[in-house]
């Protein structure tokens, strides 16, 4: 780096946690909500992520102790294995989204000298506001970003945010440290938007340039502080714990002996054509590790399981076999339910003018939820619970009730009991549109028993 400034003495300030004040109401378990004010979790912005209240929920109902395993076979940005670390039991949790399953392990990494730390921080944080101001008045080289990044920023921030990813990814030379920077860059991406970056529903507005710049340093500053308070409060009995962030695809055998497990937990996709490996266009556009849709399909939409038209290839399947025998012998009812909605939904799709491929969508999703239902059943020990955290689903107003047939196939496939428990309605803010269909959809907990 270049001028390294004496860093002047930085103290890490008092971060109030308002939500160990508030209670999380179980209509609140299957969102993000409760975990964007909580420390640690609320690092990054996972519309997909789940309510950690409810993981500590689980793990209390269910008698789960130290020495004990966990399994969250969709761990996503790792609110299970964090509230697993937290409470000093041993973790197991797989993502197939790599860039999902960085922002996990950066939250997961606690070993950082808790003495050092502040002066850490400080020193980042003077040399990124040294870098950024000898650079003052200077300009983005042009092609630094996919075009869609130039729409989300006033001029003058995109060039504090790009100034700052230079610092960030050239000037901390220790790995754990430049990592937790990158993951405040990374939220202050959002914070510090001029448009709307709630893709894939909302597309980002053109930015005229007419809203004022943002202060990205200043955004950056306080993400990163904030970050090390956190880091400063962590329960020391995490470190008696093991738990194995792993990269990979849930539908295959994992690394786990049969039994090991005594609680499994997680939130699938839901059946809802959430494109995840849209979620960080953002991000990954951001950091040049994608510049193109193809490239995001490449690293990203093609190792998830299916759970949107966006990942559908028409012509590698035919609906009357797309879905898998495999499901048929577990449980012939669902086979036939679920065909039944497959085959209404490919004549449906043709009268539409986006022609979805919910058909195909809706017969591999099932056939990529029995993997995963089998590997966790042959992970747990007998008595131990599977609770999966799920929605349901009308693709064109067609009614697939995912909660009972993924419980049904649980039963199929040996698990002794099946359980639902509701937690809200869902989809009533769609009520005014007219194109939308009118079914009332559920969220809930199904929990297996082996
Ligand atoms: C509903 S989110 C889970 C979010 C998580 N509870 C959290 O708090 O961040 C579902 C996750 O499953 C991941 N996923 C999809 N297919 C997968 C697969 N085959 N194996 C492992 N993870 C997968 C997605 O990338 C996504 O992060």
């Amino acid at each position: 780096m270049e001028n390294p400034e004496q860093p002047p003495l930085f103290r890490i300030p008092e971060v109030d946690t308002p939500s160990d004040l508030r209670e999380t109401k179980p209509a609140d378990y299957g969102t993000f909500k409760d975990s964007l004010r909580a420390p640690v979790h609320s690092w990054f912005r996972y519309p997909a992520g789940f309510s950690y209240r409810f993981v500590d929920a689980m793990i209390d109902r269910f008698g789960i102790d130290r020495g004990d395993w966990i399994y969250d076979p969709f761990s996503g940005t790792g609110t299970t294995l964090i509230g697993s670390k937290q409470q000093g039991i041993n973790g197991y949790g797989v993502e197939a989204h790599s860039f999902v399953h960085w922002v996990a392990s950066v939250k997961l990494f606690w070993e950082f000298d808790p003495t050092a730390l502040a002066d850490e921080v400080g020193r980042i944080l003077a040399q990124a506001r040294e870098y950024v101001h000898l650079r003052r008045g200077g300009a983005l080289p042009a092609g630094a970003f996919p075009e869609l990044v130039y729409k989300c920023y006033h001029p003058d921030t995109l060039y504090q945010l790009f100034l700052l990813r230079e610092y960030v990814q050239q000037g901390i030379p220790d790995n754990h440290l430049r990592d937790l920077a990158q993951l405040a860059l990374t939220d202050t991406l959002r914070t510090a938007a001029a448009a709307g970056t709630g893709w894939p529903y909302i597309a980002p507005n053109k930015n005229t340039g007419d809203k004022p710049a943002r202060d990205a340093l200043g955004l950056f500053a306080k993400t990163l502080t904030k970050m090390a308070a956190d880091l400063t409060k962590l329960p020391a009995t995490s470190a008696e714990c093991e738990i194995r962030n792993v990269l990979g695809d849930s539908r295959q055998r994992q690394a786990l002996d049969d039994g090991q497990i005594g609680l499994a937990l997680t939130s699938p996709p839901y059946l809802n054509n959430y494109d995840y490996a849209d979620r960080t266009r953002l991000e990954t556009y951001f950091w040049g590790i994608t510049k193109t849709w193809k490239d995001i399909t490449e690293q990203f939409r093609d190792k998830l399981m299916v759970a949107a038209t966006t990942q559908v290839v028409r012509k590698r399947h035919d609906v009357e076999t797309a879905l898998s025998e495999e499901v048929r012998s577990v449980d012939e009812h669902v086979y036939t339910a679920v065909q039944k909605a497959v085959i209404e939904l490919s004549s449906l799709r043709l009268k539409k003018g986006g022609k979805k491929d919910y058909d195909l969508m809706v017969a591999l999703y099932f056939n990529d939820m029995l993997l995963v239902l089998q590997e966790t059943y042959r992970v747990l020990r007998a008595g131990g619970r599977f609770c999966v955290v799920l929605g349901d689903s009308a693709p064109y107003g067609v009614y697939v009730p995912t909660h009972d047939l993924v419980g049904k196939l649980g039963l199929g496939l040996g698990f002794r009991r099946f359980d639902y428990e509701e937690f809200r309605t869902r989809g009533d803010k769609w009520k005014a549109n007219p194109q939308r269909h009118r079914v009332q959809l559920r969220e809930g907990v199904v929990i297996l028993q082996k």
